[in-house]
This record gives C-alpha cells, sequence and structure tokens, in this order.
C-alpha cells in the first residue's frame, strides 16, 4: 500500500505522527511483508515558521517529510491555490493507492480536491482523518474546508459520536464512515509523561495549579480591534486571580502591534511566542484553567481533565461539552468572565469520551490495511498485536 501522508499546518503534526508511527510499526514487523506500506509525507509548508513547524517536527520525532512544497503564506484563495499547484505533480508522479489528510485546515482540502481530480487511472482513495465534525458556522474557513473534505473523501475517519451523527445527516454512506477515536490524543498519551521533563514550568516561573492560560488565533477574535479588545477584558478579572500565560501564534502578536493593544499585557498576563509540542503540553496539564479559541485544544483539555473556556458561540466538538471539560464562553467580556467564574468553581470532570484510548492510528491503518493489503499481510500483522480492527 502506497499513502501519501498530508500535514501543512501545526494542528496537523499531532494527528499525523502516531499515524506515521502506526505505518512504521507495520514495517517494523518480521517476515515478507515488512516494509509493504509505504508512506510519502508531503508538507504544504502552509506553516513555515522553525516555532510553527520544525519544533512539532522534533517534539513529536516525525520524518523529514519526503516532500516540501513551501506554499507559504496568502488569502485563502491563493493559498489554496498555491498548494493545489504545487500537489498536482506530487501525485502523478507518485501515484498512491490513498493519500490521507487530517483536520480542517486550508491544506486539508487543497490536497483532497487535487487528489479527486486526478485521472480515474490514477485517482487515489481519499482518507479524511477527523472527518464530520460540525460548527455549522460557515463564516468559519474550517468550516467550509470540513464539509468539503468529507464531501470528496473515501474513507472518513471519526473522532466522536457527532461526527457519524452529521455524516449520516448529509447523505455519507455508512460503509464510508468509521468511528475510530481522536488520533490527537494518542499523541497526548503518547508524550504526557515526556511532558513532564519540559523545563517550561521553571523558565516561566510557574507553579502547578497557579496560572492560567490562554491562546486566540482565530481571524474572527483576533484581526479587528474590538473583537480582540473584548476577550483580552474577558479575562482581565482572570487576570488578577492568577497569571494568565499567553503563549500567541505569529499571526496574533502581528495583529497586537498593529491595532495598539499592548497595553493589556504586563506581568499578569504574559505573552510568550509560540511554543514547542512538550512545552504546550506540560503547561496545558498543570494549568488551573485554559482560555481559547483553539479546537484541539478544547479536546487536549477534555483528556487532560483540565477545565476550559471556549471563546467562541459555537464548537464542532460537542462530546467536550458534553462529557468534557470545556464550556462555551461566547466573546463578548461578559460571557467570557462568567464562564470562567464558572469554570473555576465547578468540580473536576474526569470521563473520556468513547476511543479516545490512544489506539486511533492503529485502528485507520486496520481499516486501510483491510482494503489495500492482502489478507495474508493483515494477519501476520495482527499476530503482533498492533493493529485494532474498528470498533463498532
Ligand atoms: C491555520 C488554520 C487554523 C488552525 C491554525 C493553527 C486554515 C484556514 N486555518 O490558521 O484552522 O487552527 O492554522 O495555527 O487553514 N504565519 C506566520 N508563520 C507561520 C504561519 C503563519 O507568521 O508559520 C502568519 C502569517 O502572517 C499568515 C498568518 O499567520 O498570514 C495566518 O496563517 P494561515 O496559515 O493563513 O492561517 P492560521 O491563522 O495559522
Amino acid at each position: 500500500m502506497k499513502i501519501v501522508v498530508v500535514v501543512g499546518a501545526r494542528p496537523n503534526f499531532m494527528k499525523a505522527a502516531p499515524i506515521l508511527k502506526a505505518i512504521r510499526e507495520f514495517n517494523g514487523m518480521r517476515g515478507e511483508w515488512a516494509g509493504a506500506i509505504q508512506p510519502i509525507l508531503v508538507h504544504t509548508g502552509q506553516h513555515y515558521d522553525t516555532k510553527m513547524s520544525d519544533a512539532f517536527f522534533a517534539d513529536l520525532e516525525m520524518p523529514v517529510p519526503d516532500v516540501f512544497l513551501g506554499a507559504g503564506s496568502g488569502t485563502h484563495a491563493e493559498q489554496t491555490a498555491e498548494i493545489m499547484k504545487r500537489f498536482d505533480p506530487v501525485l502523478l508522479r507518485e501515484k498512491p493507492d490513498v493519500i490521507l489528510v487530517v483536520g480542517d485546515v486550508n491544506s486539508t482540502l487543497a490536497c483532497a480536491l487535487v487528489a479527486s481530480k486526478m485521472p480515474s487511472t490514477c485517482r487515489p482513495a481519499i482518507a479524511h482523518v477527523e472527518a464530520g465534525l460540525r460548527s455549522f458556522d460557515r463564516n468559519m474557513p474550517e468550516e467550509i474546508n470540513r464539509i468539503l473534505t468529507d464531501q470528496l473523501s473515501d474513507f472518513l475517519f471519526v473522532t466522536e459520536e457527532s461526527g457519524v451523527r452529521n455524516l449520516r445527516k448529509e447523505g455519507v454512506a455508512a460503509s464510508k464512515v468509521h468511528f475510530v477515536g481522536n488520533t490527537m490524543i494518542d499523541s497526548l498519551r503518547e508524550y504526557e509523561s515526556r511532558a513532564e521533563t519540559s523545563p517550561i514550568m521553571r523558565t516561566l516561573d510557574l507553579a502547578k495549579g497557579r496560572y492560567a492560560l490562554l491562546t486566540l488565533h482565530r481571524a474572527a477574535n483576533v484581526d479587528e480591534r474590538e473583537s480582540l479588545a473584548e476577550i483580552l477584558e474577558g479575562i482581565s478579572e482572570l487576570s488578577k486571580l492568577m497569571t494568565v500565560v499567553f503563549p500567541a501564534h505569529p499571526r496574533t502578536q502581528k495583529k497586537i502591534c498593529e491595532l495598539g493593544l499592548g497595553r493589556y499585557f504586563s506581568e499578569s498576563i504574559r505573552i510568550v511566542g509560540p511554543l514547542g509540542y512538550l512545552d504546550f503540553l506540560c503547561l496545558m496539564k498543570h494549568a488551573r484553567i485554559v482560555v481559547t479559541d483553539s479546537g484541539g485544544i478544547q479536546e487536549e483539555t477534555t483528556a487532560l481533565g483540565v477545565p476550559c473556556v471556549t471563546a467562541r458561540d459555537n464548537t464542532e466538538r460537542p462530546v467536550t461539552i458534553d462529557v468534557g471539560t470545556n464550556l462555551l464562553g461566547g466573546t463578548r467580556r461578559d460571557t467570557i468572565a462568567k464562564a470562567i467564574r464558572i469554570q473555576l468553581a465547578s468540580k473536576a470532570r474526569t470521563s473520556l469520551p468513547d476511543l479516545w484510548d490512544g489506539r486511533a492510528a492503529a485502528r485507520i491503518i486496520g481499516i486501510l490495511g483491510d482494503r489495500y493489503m492482502p489478507a495474508d499481510a493483515m494477519a501476520a500483522h495482527a499476530g503482533t498485536g498492533q493493529i485494532v480492527q474498528n470498533a463498532r
């Protein structure tokens, strides 16, 4: 089985790393099927700063990409088009059986679209990891990326039950949908103990459970002065109770300067640059509370049992509210402050969503292998106990 794995932006790396590892484990087995999966790792270059990309490859022990497209930033149209133009010849040359895309960023849709338009003689199957999530807010570029990628995909790997329901309502054939769990949580479980060795708490002089962690990068929250100032006002009460550490995305840092909002930041709200995976995981694990507009952090805090306030009006990850630790805080100062108060007063929750057990990537490789590999190969590998069959 030849499989092209696409990554492009920061939140892709921790979702793809466990899949690459599951492939390595398959290939490492003894006997005639050793090396029978040929992975080709393609990095689109949507994120290119060392701190947004290389640092994650190092922390997550990912191999150097086989192909780097260097697409870079731009408007959505420019970025999507540039990735498509650069990915097209790669697929024509490599002719894989499967292309696997993760998440909901522009790279995800751009590469799925290119694959779907390959000539029928060499059109690969498209596998989407994190399929079916819906915020029902089409103002979010990620929502458009999710809907369209799912429409184009042949294998829809779903992280939570809501995804299965959403895809059913959209008329996606049940045979394409596989509820496998969450590869982002595979990474979290794998690196949780190593994250404890991170020096970040000492570097920032923080004590466990006595600081808050903030991340903001969504265009709707950070691009306009009024929206960003409103959220920062919403956390001012929290910043009087404890230090708020704010590892800011380059986009957010740029906007804070352009919009003249530097006055919000001092010792009580401390801006630091983007952090690596292990440092951030360590900070998340020991935070008293996390305030964020990220998708993935809602899930990671649920897995860690850390209270989270999401500075948005909706979430495409409702399981983080239903069984997890997440609460929607909206984007107004009073709603955010209220959500923070509720979370600080509530008891810890520790239940985990179904199948967030660290074995999602093994399920994915099991399902793809059953379709593209000889039964002998899968049987030999099942003997090693590494492949986990679809649980449902
Ligand atoms: C992208 C994803 C978003 C994800 C986020 C995580 C889309 C539509 N959005 O948003 O879903 O949550 O990544 O980070 O794909 N920049 C740098 N260095 C970099 C990358 C970006 O300085 O390495 C700056 C540039 O000014 C760039 C801006 O950030 O124009 C936005 O980058 P872009 O990739 O367009 O979107 P993100 O906001 O990062």
